[in-house]
């Protein structure tokens, strides 16, 4: 059930709900649409758009699934049943991820730093944007984010980068805090206030 909240009520709650604990339904295409326009809307030095996305749904989610589980046996031939058992649900625990691709590359006057935190915050509004919807998501990288020979079959080019796999779905278990920062470890005041 959508129920609207005040947007400083909604980032005081926020909270990320782990793909293992997802399930059906999923945001339909015109809503996983609708949650990536407002992905897009976001600080962008030099408006580079140094990022895309890539949807992966239905049946094609299993498929590279068990790819990723061959892979990942290869290299690790002694892999533990558990573990050949989440390498092929790696796409399947949420019906709806979402890869946000870095294009960062070198520029004449924006670093490739900030075009990496632009993604990142792609990544972020897109984790919101899919709770606006009434949907929980969670932001996961995981091996086959930085292993190059996984890319091919994520459809990720050659010289782009993972972001994120942003896991859209619905919570099957109520959420649970966790514990956060407290100021006092990380804000230095510089001058009064
Ligand atoms: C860049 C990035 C990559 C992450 N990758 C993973 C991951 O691979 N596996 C994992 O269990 N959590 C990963 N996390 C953490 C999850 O997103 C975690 O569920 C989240 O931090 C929970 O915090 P929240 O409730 O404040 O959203 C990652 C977080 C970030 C920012």
């Amino acid at each position: 059930m959508k129920t609207e909240i005040s947007l400083r009520d909604y980032l005081a709650t926020r909270r990320s709900i782990p793909a293992f604990q997802m399930g059906e339904p999923g945001p339909d295409r015109a809503t996983v649409e609708a949650m990536l326009t407002l992905a897009s809307r976001v600080p962008d030095h030099g408006k580079l758009t140094p990022w895309r996305f890539i949807v992966y749904r239905g049946e094609e989610r299993a498929r590279i699934s068990a790819a990723l589980a061959k892979m990942a046996l290869e290299a690790k031939p002694d892999l533990s049943e558990e573990m050949i058992k989440v390498e092929n649900t790696r796409l399947t625990r949420a019906p709806v991820v979402v890869a946000v691709v870095s294009k960062a590359a070198p520029h004449v006057k924006v670093p490739e730093w900030e075009q990496l935190m632009s993604a990142g915050a792609v990544c972020l509004n897109l984790v919101m944007a899919a709770n606006a919807h009434g949907f929980s998501s969670n932001w996961l990288t995981e091996w086959y984010a930085f292993d190059e020979r996984a890319h091919p079959l994520l459809g990720i080019e050659p010289g782009e980068k993972v972001a994120g796999f942003i896991h859209i779905g619905t919570a099957q278990v109520p959420p649970t805090e966790r514990p956060r920062p407290a100021l006092s470890d990380i804000v230095t005041w510089v001058g009064d206030v």
